[in-house]
């Protein structure tokens, strides 16, 4: 259980900068693990399976969503209700396994916005991202790269066709096991580019090797009357989320 003194700057954290990180117990993200060897070293059932449509996402990088009544989604839940302590007033709307492969390089990833809609406000939104594997990433690469408030004010102030220099005010988050990067649907990131060995095992028959497996959950504060559900619900649809 996370104390309070840690929730609360969690949560100023999250509104200040529009990323804050979320510890979770080591047990509950072991069982995420084991869970990420049987479906994809045997498929197991349970998920619902989807690859980006859009550009702007690693190439070899494939969704997979838990659904009802499934391991998946009793597996999902535990880590979930732990990143609900630290985001009370919000709703899980869907949650998956993002596994990439191969190599991404700085032209395939795009920054983007998790809820890009202008009827979903700031704060009404989070996306929780979970390292699974490797257990221990890649100084450089496959990590998660974006803007704060801050950072991206200031970037507007550099040339737009400079985008070397723009890129140059983004931070990058280092996935540590065990800690979920959490940020606001508007906030502006990407995949850190990887080459192709970046996270394979020192041992071949590893069964997760050459993969980055991540789980992520998604967040929405959904009060009556809000004007930001439809389209919360509908960008994730659009993504393979089973979502009624
Ligand atoms: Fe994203």
């Amino acid at each position: 259980m996370a104390s309070f003194k840690g929730i609360d700057e969690f949560q100023q954290k999250l509104a200040y900068d529009g990323f804050a990180t979320a510890l979770l117990p080591p047990e509950v993200v072991e069982k995420l693990r084991g869970l990420a060897v049987e479906a994809f070293a045997e498929e197991a059932a349970g998920f619902q399976r989807a690859k980006p449509s859009a550009q702007g996402f690693p190439p070899r990088m494939e969704w997979h969503w838990a659904s009802e009544g499934t391991d998946g989604k009793t597996v999902f839940k535990e880590a979930a209700d732990v990143l609900s302590q630290y985001l009370p007033n919000f709703n899980l709307v869907a949650a998956k396994f993002i596994v990439a492969t191969g190599e991404c390089r700085p032209e395939d990833a795009r920054f983007h916005q998790d809820f890009e809609s202008p009827n979903v406000p700031l704060l009404a939104t989070a996306t929780a991202l979970l390292p699974i594997w490797p257990l221990a990433f890649p100084e450089k690469e496959g990590n998660l790269e974006y803007y704060t408030w801050d950072d991206l004010m200031a970037s507007k102030k550099v040339d737009a066709t400079q985008v070397e220099e723009i890129l140059a005010f983004s931070r990058v988050h280092r996935y540590v096991p065990g800690e979920a990067a959490v940020f606001d649907g508007k906030l502006f990131h990407r995949t850190q580019p990887f080459s192709e060995f970046a996270f394979a095992s020192e041992k071949e028959s590893e069964p997760l090797s050459k993969m980055r497996v991540l789980v992520s959950y998604y967040f929405a504060q959904l009060p009556p009357d809000n004007v930001w559900e439809g389209d919360v619900r509908k960008t994730l649809a659009s993504q393979g989320a089973p979502i009624p």
